[in-house]
């Protein structure tokens, strides 16, 4: 048998070789006497070696796997605090090459331009694994729901969603993502969504509304085109503002006594601009300084932030009740949330109130407000165009009736004009007869 030719160079060396060889020749056997003697031995023997062996080949298995995953797969996690979370699922319901055995349903209403409401089901994906099949590459899609961690802020569980693709295929994300929030914003075209604050985020209320048309609300004249005239320079003048250093920022208050139409003019005023709405009552209970701030600098791309009842932050300066909970917005905090504005788009803010009076003239500083205009009960003129929009051509009895309207020589609000033409949809001659309905402002037709 030839040794290493290292080793045998010197004689010391070969002598312990040979010594070695001697020692371990005995060695092995006595372990072969013992194993081939004793048969639980031998079947023990066997058995951990190829335990062993296994659990060699399966460690071995398990570090190239994870090698390949690593340098082969690419992840995208998306969380449900991100915006396009929704878009995903949304896109995935209707993606056409999916394979899922896991569904969860999502019931909308949908308003049609009729005004109708018919209801949809959607089954997005619900917590599992999916497989779909996009662009030619597979992707894994796992949405997983944490037991344990819940948002504090609205009590919902943590969901994620992880795309799992082929590296080289890691583009499709960016892809799959635009898409997404394509469609959802596809499926809001010709209508105005409406956010409402939920917990420090806004979420789309309901189902998008149909566009209000502007001439649809009506204010007295010349005061909705001074608005929409106003707002429509300060949107082209962005340059201006960002030369000067000037926050891009406008304020406008409209005040006024209830049911006047401040509301219904603003939400149409967004869908002309073709904008969202965020809207944040102020009076809300729950609502805190640092809430309202993180709101009002957060608001979602094209949105007109509405503040209704901006009065609510004065009423009470010191919110700290005896035991020390703070709640409701403050005077300071209002302001601060108002001077703290930055974005790089343009921010428009409407605020309202029923009580001029009550507000803090600190408020009224440039920057704050910078239009304010009061929306009022029904003019004569208002009145008129009110009638002639429920019985277009009826121009004789709308002279009657805005004569009688005058006459009792009460506030009316245009709601309440609203409310009685409602009630008599195809008699304008009845709207005529049941005029004196008008005094009292809260009559309740039936
Ligand atoms: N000027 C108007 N033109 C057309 N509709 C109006 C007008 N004013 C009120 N309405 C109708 O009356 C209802 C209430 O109006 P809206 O909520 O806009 O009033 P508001 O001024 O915001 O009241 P509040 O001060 O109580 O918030 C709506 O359904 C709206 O269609
Ligand atoms: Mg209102």
């Amino acid at each position: 048998m030839s040794e290493p030719k290292t080793i045998i160079d010197t004689p010391e060396t070969v002598d312990n070789v040979e010594e070695i060889k001697t020692t371990t020749g005995q060695f092995n056997s006595l372990v072969h006497q013992i194993m081939d003697n004793n048969p639980y031995f031998a079947a023990g023997g066997g058995l951990m070696l190829l335990g062993s062996a296994l659990a060699l080949a399966r460690s071995g298995f398990k570090g190239l796997s994870s090698l390949l995953y690593r340098q082969l797969i690419v992840d995208l996690e998306i969380p449900s605090k991100d915006k396009s979370y929704l878009w995903f699922l949304q896109w995935m319901g209707q993606h056409p090459n999916r394979s899922s055995r896991h569904l969860s349903v999502e019931t909308n209403f949908i308003q049609h331009d009729n005004g109708s409401v018919s209801t949809k089901f959607q089954l997005v994906p619900g917590p599992g694994n999916h497989f779909i099949k996009y662009k030619g590459a597979y992707i894994l899609i796992k949405r997983e729901r944490s037991g344990k961690m819940i948002d504090m802020t609205n009590g919902a569980p943590f969901e994620t969603v992880t795309l799992t693709t082929l590296y080289r295929d890691r583009r499709l994300f960016d892809e799959l993502l635009k898409e997404a929030k394509d469609l959802a914003f596809k499926s809001n075209e010709g209508k105005t969504v409406i956010y409402t604050s939920w917990g420090p985020e806004w979420r789309p209320f309901g189902q998008p509304k149909a566009k209000r048309l502007l001439p649809s609300v009506i204010l007295d004249k010349g005061v909705a085109e001074g608005i929409v005239y106003d707002v429509k320079d300060f949107m082209k003048n962005g340059e201006w503002y960002f030369e000067r250093g000037i926050p891009y920022r406008r304020g406008y208050l409209l005040y006024g006594p209830p049911g006047s139409g401040k509301t219904s003019f603003i939400q149409a005023l967004a869908g002309s601009l073709d904008y969202n709405i965020c809207i944040m009552n102020l009076a809300e209970a729950n609502l805190t300084d640092d809430r309202l701030n993180h709101l009002m600098n957060n608001i979602p791309e094209r949105s007109i932030l509405l503040l209704e009842d901006v009065d609510a932050a004065f009423n009470h300066r010191e919110q700290t009740a005896e035991n020390g909970f703070k709640s409701g917005v403050t005077f300071s905090g209002l302001l601060n949330a108002l001077d703290g504005v930055t974005s790089s788009e343009e921010t428009i803010t409407f605020m309202t109130t029923n009580h001029v009076e009550r507000l803090d003239p600190a408020i009224m500083r440039p920057g704050r407000i910078d239009y304010k205009v009061y929306i009022g009960n029904a003019t004569s003129y208002q009145i008129g165009q009110m009638f002639l929009k429920f019985y277009p051509g009826e121009n004789e009895l709308c002279e009657k009736f805005v004569k009688k309207a005058t006459d009792l020589d009460v506030p009316i609000s245009t709601a309440q004009l609203q409310g009685l033409f409602v009630f008599n949809k195809n008699s304008p001659e009845n709207s005529l007869n049941m005029v004196e309905t008008l005094k009292s402002p809260n009559h309740v037709f039936q």
